[in-house]
């Protein structure tokens, strides 16, 4: 799926599409989803921010929640183009490279999932939390980082949560 370069994830070669076809039921990453939809509460109508949208499936996952609109971003063209081959409505999903391209104090909510995990510094993880914070209307921001050690063989997932490391849910809140 994602590979190092230049110190950064890829996912090009293939493994934008693969991601794209993962869904969440039946995966690792289910356990995840559904700590933070507890997390969250009642978004409905709401407007949020999904900062490293990935392929679209935690986009897809805010509306299913009842989110009104999302504004995806994430800084890896092959996955902004499976995103926006989703088509789905209510979504608008951009290309970046750290300024995300909403105006300040915007969205009523911000999530991050899966994305953590790919930022290398504390430095560049701060980065993204002040500006996935400029972009909130309002104190109280969820920024999610999950992340399992997944092994490679999909078949080999778990959702078992006695065979798999807690997941993380940050909060931090804007100042
Ligand atoms: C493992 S995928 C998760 C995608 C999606 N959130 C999901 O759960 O299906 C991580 C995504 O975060 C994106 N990403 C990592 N660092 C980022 C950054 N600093 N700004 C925007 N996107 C970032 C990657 O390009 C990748 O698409």
């Amino acid at each position: 799926m994602g590979s190092a370069c230049g110190g950064r994830s890829s996912y090009a070669s293939g493994g934008a599409e693969l991601y794209a076809s993962l869904g969440i039921e039946g995966t690792t990453y289910e356990i995840g989803f559904e700590a933070v939809r507890r997390a969250l509460g009642d978004i409905r109508g709401q407007v949020f921010l999904d900062f490293g949208c990935g392929a679209g499936r935690s986009a897809a996952f805010l509306r299913s929640l009842g989110a009104g609109r999302v504004y995806g971003v994430d800084r890896d063209q092959d996955m902004i183009g499976q995103a926006l081959a989703m088509r789905l409505d209510g979504v608008v999903f951009t290309h970046v490279d750290e300024v995300i391209p909403l105006p300040d104090e915007s969205v009523d909510g911000a999530v991050s999932l899966n994305v953590f995990i790919e930022l290398r510094s504390l430095a560049e993880m701060g980065r993204a939390c002040r500006e996935v914070a400029s972009t909130l209307r309002q104190a109280g921001l969820t920024v999610t980082a999950i992340g399992y050690p997944m092994p490679r063989d999909p078949s080999a997932w778990s959702t078992d949560e006695a065979l798999l490391s807690p997941c993380i849910v940050l909060t931090a809140v804007k100042a």
